[in-house]
């Protein structure tokens, strides 16, 4: 292996130059040529790389976002499409592939391996958290304390007017980014899509009047977007309870921002292991690297499969005993 490329792909997630860094920087250690694709798929199928050496990738640890950009890319489901990048890949020589992105990207990732031979080594970099066979992703611990920052300057504003509050938060379908906001902000209340079906306005509404009547003036409930629109919901309890109530959409400045030292970590950790790893692989072989309590895992496809990351129930149940 001579020469490999890095790119990043679906949302960017703070954290995700730290693993560009690392990539560069452990790979011309390793005597290759790094490349990076720019803007994610989409770059991909426009031919779109730069070299990478020690330089580029100077100064960018503490930024958010990704120096090589992303874009979603539609276009690249269709197979004469991938098959055009693949032939840019080849053109370039690109003997291995490292794509940082989230559980979408994970598929595309594998598919570029099993459709073109080139091996892959997938980096699971999201907000989300929402990714299989790792605890966690790069970006998620930076956009969760992102959302506690809010949280506690919402709090402020909601005990000064005795109102409740319906904090709306990114995660797509999933609910991981919800249930750590609202476990460690503190949250009266926190809606999931994973707990949907037990998600009722007559339920959320007697958990509302059963805090004002314990005295307490003020409440605030995260939601998170799979659940639905926190503006319809905050109607519905001020209509229901009587209680004045708000709502927040913190929407993209959970992607944005300084990493945490957890997200850096975490990029540096996967960006160094997936060089090592791709560096022993052969064509047609992928995986993806992760990390399992303060272990750096490394993934087969058949390890992961298209199983679903599970939600810490236990953390739902404990913050309905940390509420009341
Ligand atoms: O996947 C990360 C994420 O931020 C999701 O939480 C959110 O629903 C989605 O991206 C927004 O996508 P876009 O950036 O394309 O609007």
């Amino acid at each position: 292996m001579q020469r490999i490329a890095v790119m990043t792909t679906g949302g960017d997630a703070p954290g995700m130059n730290a693993a560009i860094r690392a990539v560069a920087r452990t790979g011309i250690s390793c005597g290759l040529e790094v490349l990076g694709v720019e803007k994610g798929y989409y770059g991909l199928l426009d031919n779109l790389f730069v070299e990478l050496c020690s330089s580029s990738v100077g100064g960018i640890i503490n930024k958010g976002g990704t120096i090589l950009q992303t874009r979603r890319s539609k276009e690249f489901h269709l197979p004469e499409n991938r098959h055009v990048a693949y032939g840019f890949l080849k053109q370039r020589k690109i003997d291995g592939l490292i794509v940082i992105g989230g559980d979408g990207s994970r598929k595309g990732a594998y598919q570029i391996t099993k459709e073109s031979g080139i091996p892959a080594v997938f980096i699971p970099g999201s907000i989300d958290n929402d990714v299989y066979g790792t605890d966690q992703t790069i970006g998620f611990d930076t956009a969760v304390n992102s959302g506690l920052e809010a949280i506690d300057r919402i709090r402020d504003t909601a005990a000064s007017h005795e109102r409740v509050f319906v904090v709306e938060v990114m995660g797509r379908e999933h609910g991981f980014l919800a249930l750590e906001i609202g476990f460690t902000g503190g949250a009266e209340i926190i809606l999931a899509p994973e707990f949907k079906k037990d998600i009722k306005l007559s339920n959320i509404c007697r958990a509302v009047d059963a805090g004002i009547r314990r005295g307490k003036n003020s409440m605030i409930i995260v939601m998170a977007e799979g659940v639905g629109l926190s503006s319809e919901m905050a109607q519905s309890i001020e209509h229901k309870t009587g209680m004045e109530t708000r709502y927040t959409v913190l929407g993209y400045i959970q992607r944005g921002g300084r990493p945490s030292a957890r997200s850096r970590r975490l990029g540096l950790m996967f960006g160094y292991e997936a060089v090592m790893r791709l560096q022993q692989m052969t064509r047609g072989q992928c995986g993806m690297v992760g990390i399992q309590g303060s272990e750096i895992t490394f993934l087969h496809p058949r390890d992961t499969g298209r199983k679903e990351k599970k939600i810490d129930v236990h953390a739902r149940a404990l913050n309905a005993v940390f509420s009341i």
